[in-house]
């Protein structure tokens, strides 16, 4: 055991990274005035550009005319900064700033500075970019190029009462600083929402005809020719009469002036887009309240069979903002490529029907429930996964989340609920889309509208609501609890309520039975009450392969 510790603080020694120097973001209120969206916006975290955040062109409204940037440094001292703004029509929009274009970002706390936006007397849509180029040292300097549309309309040029849309209720925080969940991921969360509405008005105007909900057995023969059949046999999907109330719906006040941002999304969501009639369902894996996860068969246009797939849709009852949550869930991965990520492989939003989304299906099936299946293995004793099992399982688990960290996503709700397996012990994470309903009993509200993943969260998200790698690493350290235990419900004494407190008074889950110590030591690694001594998923791994190397070298 102690060895075992020594070897995990060196390898976090070795493995730790530099610490960064500055940040920069976008306040909840700013997000939310600007995107529609309950988050923060990191552009640079502890000295670490978010490069996608980077090159999402966030779009200005017109009754917009104030910027709002923050920023600290945490560097131990003021550090040299210099921007510059650059306007593509300089006659149709001007703008100021209220600190100096050469100064230094201060330290000791966060400051707060606009960029004002003064339309000319005329309609149009301007291009801006803010650069600002920061002196770490004497050698290295990063540079940022922020990117914004500016929406100018001539009947709304005077700067109006704009600070009426900031005061958004629910957003009691905003001096609290939440390290935003998701950097990265709000952009694209702020990109899916403002694609999923593209599609909607697309949709909804070459809708020729409704089409009765129909029985599709098989594919249908006209599948090229019109779209919508029903899907499977006797499957009703949910009409979506309105387009889902998606937070970004303040679009539509500029969506007329400016149309190629989401035109690139809308073409990357019908990338993904399949049609309906080329799904088939075939029976029910899981089942929820309002979702359902289907097994099902996918016939790709030019394929020559069809191809198994997993289907997550929503019920016919389903409310409109979980349809959403659905869609906005279930796209998260989307675009990514690793052989521990389950992304999704489809998408279907048409008019006319249940929003569903389509996930290869090769031999995996939900790790919690085969956990639990080990549990009550019909044939005589649990049938126990080995520790070398468990920490097979666990190294993919890692490296999935490794590499969704180095894409800059946080995933928040890492899981065995949350994962899949297949007999040979292979493991992807998955979205979380329809968890909450699938699997109630891991989600509790505390007394707000939220449904959370209590048990699984770190410390700091409980009780800020903050969510960083930190935390994502605090919830593998749970995952892996799951694991050696089967499943068992974390933390099941614990009154949701308490769990802060108990978390604070420095209580933990226990050491399972059967658990070695060595792994139980990476558990406790990865709740460590500061995010700061918690591993990194690339030490983790380290760690575990490590002590897989120890484990097999003995058989
Ligand atoms: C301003 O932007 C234009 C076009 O985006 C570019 O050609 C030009 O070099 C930029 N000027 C500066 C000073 O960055
Ligand atoms: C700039 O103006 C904003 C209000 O628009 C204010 O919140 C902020 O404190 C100001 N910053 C500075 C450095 O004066
Ligand atoms: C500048 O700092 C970054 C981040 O710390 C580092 O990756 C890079 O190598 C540094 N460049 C130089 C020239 O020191």
């Amino acid at each position: 055991m102690v060895s075992t510790l020594f070897k995990l603080a060196i390898c976090f020694l070795i493995l730790r990274q530099g610490a960064g120097n500055f940040n920069l973001f976008l306040s909840q209120a700013e997000v939310r005035k600007l995107m529609g969206l309950q988050a923060e916006l990191y552009y640079v975290r502890s000295g670490v550009i978010n490069e996608y955040a980077m090159t999402f062109v966030v779009p200005v409204p017109a009754q917009v005319h104030k910027l709002h940037f923050t920023w600290e440094s945490l560097a131990g001292r003021p550090l040299p900064y210099a921007m510059s703004v650059n306007i593509s029509n300089p006659s149709a929009l001007t703008s100021s700033l209220n600190v100096s274009q050469v100064g230094e970002i201060p330290i000791g706390g966060v400051q707060t500075w606009a960029l004002s936006l003064n339309c000319g007397p005329y309609d149009a849509e301007v291009d801006l970019a803010l650069r600002i180029d920061v002196s770490r040292s004497r050698y290295n300097t990063t540079s940022v190029v922020l990117r914004r549309k500016k929406i100018c309309l001539k009947d709304n040029g005077y700067p109006g009462p704009e600070e009426v849309l900031v005061a958004a209720p629910g957003s009691s925080s905003s001096g609290q600083i939440f390290y935003a969940s998701i950097g990265c991921a709000c952009a694209f969360v702020a990109a899916i929402c403002v694609l999923v509405i593209a599609y909607y008005v697309r949709d909804k105007k070459t809708r020729r005809h409704r089409d009765p909900l129909q029985e599709s057995r098989g594919l249908s023969s006209a599948c090229s020719v019109e779209r919508g059949a029903g899907v499977g046999p006797a499957q009703t999907f949910l009409p979506p009469e309105t387009p889902p109330p998606l937070s970004a719906a303040s679009t539509s006040s500029y969506r007329r002036l400016d149309d190629r941002p989401s035109r690139e999304l809308h073409e990357r969501i019908q990338e993904i887009t399949v049609q309906r009639c080329r799904v088939r369902l075939l029976s029910i894996e899981l089942e929820g309240t309002f979702g359902r996860v289907y097994r099902g068969s996918y016939h790709e246009e030019g394929a020559q069979a069809p191809r198994d797939v997993l289907v997550k849709t929503a019920a016919e009852h389903a409310s409109q903002s979980q349809v959403a949550l659905l869609l906005r869930e279930g796209l998260a991965l989307y675009g990514l490529s690793h052989s521990a990520l389950l992304p999704v492989l489809g998408v279907s939003i048409e008019d006319r029907g249940a929003p569903f989304l389509l996930y290869p299906h090769t031999g995996y099936r939900n790790m919690k429930r085969f956990l639990v299946r080990c549990k009550l293995s019909s044939e005589g004793p649990p049938r126990a996964l080995t520790t070398q099992g468990v920490v097979e399982m666990a190294l993919q688990a890692a490296k999935g989340a490794q590499y969704l960290h180095k894409k800059r996503l946080v995933h928040r709700d890492l899981a065995a609920r949350n994962c899949v397996v297949d007999d040979d012990l292979r493991v992807q994470i998955t979205d979380n889309a329809l968890a909450r309903d699938l699997f109630p009993q891991d989600y509790h509200c505390l007394g707000d509208n939220e449904n959370r993943p209590i048990k699984w969260l770190a410390i700091e998200s409980l009780t800020n609501k903050t969510f960083t790698t930190a935390s994502d690493v605090w919830a593998f350290g749970v995952l892996l609890w799951e694991l050696t235990t089967l499943a068992q419900q974390p933390y099941v004494e614990v009154d949701p309520f308490e769990m802060a407190a108990y978390l604070r008074d420095g209580y933990r889950l226990a050491q399972p039975i059967n658990c070695p110590d060595e792994l139980f030591a990476v558990m406790a690694y990865c709740w460590a009450m500061s995010a700061d001594e918690r591993p990194t998923f690339s030490q983790l791994i380290v760690c575990l392969q490590d002590f897989h190397t120890q484990l097999t070298r003995y058989v």
